[in-house]
């Protein structure tokens, strides 16, 4: 799809540009110190219904498994772009909703030599397990300039902002993954087509007919990074279907692999396509026990393949 239509049909969210360069720095700077770099997406699109928008569509994603796989990419020494849904699992906090923390953590009185500009907090270590760990990982990565985050909301937001970070990732060739989890909308209302102001329910019930969005797949892998390696989802919830529909989606993009789900079974169990293999990957109960999750497994698989890969081109 060439840029102009997706101006056209999807106008250019407020902030891109300065997202845009915030990207390009990311993987300039990563990409100079020859690291390998994974665009992770995340989480589901909205897609707005009205232009002054009351009611959108949205869908299931919690956004987990792209926030899991994030941590697993970092510690496998990736540098992480995060383009994620706002409010949406967040590498290293997602374990910790506000409800853990909140009964758990006590600011701490009458330390006199505690400048009042500081904040204490405390907690009895048992009450939150893992938290400190959490905190520690993220500060790593984020001092380190190894994590950079890039909220969307609506569809129009994913899609332009996909677009740029495939653009700032593009140098970097075949160091450059593009991790695709995001559940994206596959209906939207075209701007020129939606109302300006609230449906009303005096109107009598609701029709809408919706077009189909563009797969990015496509301009991703001929037009905006060529050279990179590409991992596509496919989740359905019929699993006589899955892998069927994983295979026509690497005969139609010609991508490297496509990790296929079941919407129920998706934590545990999933299955790495490629043209010529199908591997699957799944958690075992003393696993899932241990608090493993199916994530170290797929990114450990692919991090494989991606060195692979790397060392086919040079
Ligand atoms: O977030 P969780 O609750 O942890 O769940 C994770 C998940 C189930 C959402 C994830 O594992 C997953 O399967 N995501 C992809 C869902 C899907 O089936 O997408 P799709 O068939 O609509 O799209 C295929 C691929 O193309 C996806 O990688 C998608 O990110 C990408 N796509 C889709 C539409 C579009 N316009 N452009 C795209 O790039």
């Amino acid at each position: 799809m060439a840029e102009e239509t997706l101006g056209a049909e999807f106008p250019e969210p407020p902030g891109l540009a300065r997202c845009a360069a915030l990207m390009q720095r990311f993987a300039a700077r990563l990409g100079s110190q020859g690291r390998r770099v994974v665009l992770v997406t995340s989480g589901g699109t909205k897609v707005p219904l009205e232009a002054r928008t009351v009611r959108f569509l949205d869908n299931f994603s919690s956004g987990r498994r792209g926030a899991v796989s994030a941590e697993s990419f970092l510690s496998a020494g990736y540098g992480v772009l995060f383009l994620h849904r706002a409010r949406s699992a967040f590498p290293f906090a997602h374990r910790f909703p506000p409800q853990t923390w909140l009964a758990a953590l006590r600011p701490v009185k009458g330390e006199a030599e505690v400048p009042s500009s500081r904040l204490l907090l405390e907690a009895e270590a048992t009450s939150l397990p893992g938290f400190a760990a959490a905190l520690r990982s993220y500060q790593k990565a984020a001092d380190a300039g190894n994590f950079l985050s890039v909220e969307f909301a609506t569809l129009t937001d994913y899609l332009h902002l996909l677009q740029a970070a495939a653009q700032a990732l593009r140098p970097l060739g075949s160091c450059a993954m593009f991790y695709l989890a995001a559940a994206v909308s596959d209906f939207y209302v075209p701007a020129s087509e939606m109302p300006e102001h609230k449906i009303h329910s005096s109107g009598g019930p609701l029709q809408i007919t919706m077009k189909l969005v563009p797969k990015m797949l496509s301009p991703l892998v001929k037009d905006w990074a060529p050279k990179a390696f590409v991992i596509s989802f496919k989740l359905e919830t019929d699993p006589t279907v899955v892998i069927d529909h994983a295979r026509k989606a690497l005969e139609t993009y010609r991508h490297q692999v496509v990790v296929a789900n079941i919407l129920e079974s998706r934590r545990s169990y999933v299955v790495i396509v490629t043209k010529d293999s199908e591997t699957q990957l799944s958690l075992s109960d003393e696993e899932m026990g241990k608090g493993m999750e199916i994530e170290e497994k797929i990114v450990s698989n692919l991090q494989s393949r991606h060195i692979a890969f790397i060392n086919e081109e040079n």
